[in-house]
């Protein structure tokens, strides 16, 4: 048994690695996080965007943009982009790393491995694949599949950011390090210490989780990974299947 001492000098710990700058009574809630300022080199506006049309259309629009963008050097080497797919007014939305060799070959995101085992985790919440919106940090495959840069995930950013904005999902859930960084705006987050600690993004719900592909390499993950997915369902206000 830790004592009471313990147990809050590991949530400090943990608020410190978030970036959080005061702290509240709920230690079961990370304060808010300050956004870094972005890097507005980096990012520039999307190009002459025109939304319009119900929220299907206007995420058909940037899916069409995005096809065509060149925000970063990862569009040399597509095949296809992919960028994201699923409910147009979805209450939950996922965001991955960003697309692997199987999602560059169909133009979709989690089609792979991890995908299957991201499928399962959808259905075992009481949802189907089409009842989410299932989007990444960067619309193109990292070649060999790194680790998005930082430049890449900020150029990529701005076209997650309208998507985001039109399905206005109730929660978003994180899977794995990359888009807990991007959506915390704290490069230093560590997904092992972060996840189900729940933060804002906007004034959206963030529940960051594991990644599929490193619960298929680490099966101890998948117990707290599932203690995650439930808190999402019970914040969603809904039951088990
Ligand atoms: N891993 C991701 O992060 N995204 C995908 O779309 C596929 C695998």
């Amino acid at each position: 048994m830790s004592t009471w001492y313990q147990q809050l000098s590991h949530q400090l710990e943990i608020d410190r690695d978030l970036g959080v700058q005061f702290i509240q009574r709920d230690t079961n809630v990370a304060a808010p996080v300050e956004q870094e300022d972005p890097d507005l080199s980096k990012q520039q506006p999307l190009p002459g965007l025109e939304l319009s049309g119900s929220a299907a259309e206007q995420l058909e629009t940037i899916a069409t943009a995005v096809a065509a963008c060149t925000r970063c050097g990862l569009c040399e080497k597509r095949k296809n982009s992919v960028p994201g797919e699923g409910h147009a007014e979805a209450e939950l939305m996922f965001i991955g790393e960003g697309p692997g060799a199987d999602e560059d070959r169909q133009g979709r995101p989690f089609v792979g491995a991890a995908g299957q085992l991201l499928d399962k985790m959808i259905n075992a919440m009481g949802f189907e694949r089409s009842d989410v919106y299932i989007a990444n940090i960067v619309k193109c495959r990292p070649p060999g599949n790194r680790t998005p840069e930082e430049d890449e995930a900020a150029a990529c950013m701005p076209w997650l950011e309208q998507q985001i904005n039109i399905i206005q999902p109730k929660i978003i859930c994180t899977l794995g390090n990359t888009p807990l960084r991007a959506l915390s705006g704290n490069p230093k987050a560590g997904i092992t210490r972060m996840r189900g600690k729940e933060f804002m993004w906007q004034d959206i719900p963030v529940i960051p989780t594991f990644h599929p592909s490193y619960l298929l390499r680490n099966a101890e993950a998948k117990k707290p990974c599932w203690e995650d997915l439930k808190l999402v369902v019970s914040k969603l206000g809904r039951e088990l299947p």
